[in-house]
């Protein structure tokens, strides 16, 4: 089983939206694939058509009155399953505050899902906190969406340090460029000094409507949208991702 964290200390990348029609291609390919969503705004739930079903499930999740399996829903697509957020997961960093061993309560919950998965991934609110350590320390890689802009690559460039900083494995960070606006010069000049670097992947998500759209029809861009530029650069990515990370 392979954990990829959809990550940013930056908000609003598109982090949800890779996670999504990234999951929705591994599963296509025959990869049991889950979707942990740990976010408390919930998109990725929306996106895949999933409540949670308990209350205070994020909640009772970390604290172990519930084992990670119980929590999972399946989706409507084939090996495609969820473990949806709720407003409780807004609690994360305060329960794992008070917990023993904090950097490990990820990777742990994660032990329990080996038999049944091949790739989970690990939709990740913003920022950089107690419940970021324990991802950082459990996922087997961070991909990361940039927006190639002065600040976005300076959260990248944060994130690197506090990688170095804190004895993590910075060779885990991969990153992506993302909403991508080939009329800026300034996205072009960001991309072709960064992609000097080993941290980048060659493929990029640009800015397109039609990934607005999944808001619109709550589902993966293969799902309505086949034909589009923009599946067949999450198409591309997820060839570049399952190529470094999983095989
Ligand atoms: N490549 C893109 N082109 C156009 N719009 C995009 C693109 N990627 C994402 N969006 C839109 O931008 C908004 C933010 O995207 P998304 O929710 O994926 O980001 P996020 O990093 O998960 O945000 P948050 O930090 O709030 O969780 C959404 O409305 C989404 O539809
Ligand atoms: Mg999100």
């Amino acid at each position: 089983m392979v954990t990829l964290a959809l990550y940013n200390l930056k908000g609003g990348v598109g982090k949800t939206a890779a996670t999504i029609n990234l999951a929705y291609l591994a599963a296509k390919e025959g990869y049991k694939t889950l979707v942990w969503d740990m976010d408390p705004q919930g998109s990725s739930s929306f996106y895949l058509g999933a409540e949670s079903s308990v209350k205070n499930e994020s909640k009772k999740l970390l604290n172990s009155e519930i084992g990670l399996l119980e929590a999972v829903q399946s989706t409507t697509y084939e090996n495609l399953d969820i473990i949806p957020a709720d407003l409780s997961a807004r609690q994360a960093d305060v329960l794992l505050s008070e917990m023993k061993q904090s950097k490990r309560k990820i990777s742990t919950l994660l032990g329990s899902l080996k038999k049944d998965y091949d790739l989970v991934i690990l939709d990740c609110p913003p920022g950089i906190s107690i419940l970021h350590d324990a991802i950082f320390f459990g996922a087997d890689w961070i991909v990361m969406p940039n927006i190639p802009t002065t600040l976005s690559i300076r959260s990248f460039e944060t994130v690197l340090n506090y990688f170095k900083e804190n004895d993590l494995d910075a060779s885990k960070l991969k990153c992506f460029f993302s909403m991508v606006d080939h009329r800026k010069n300034l996205h072009h000049e960001v991309m072709s000094t960064f992609y000097k670097d080993k941290y980048f992947f060659k493929s990029y998500i640009p800015y397109l409507s039609d990934v607005e759209k999944m808001g619109i029809n709550e589902a993966p861009l293969e799902t309505f949208a086949h034909s589009s530029y923009a599946a067949q650069c999450y198409r591309d990515l997820w060839k570049e991702i399952s190529k470094t990370c999983i095989q």
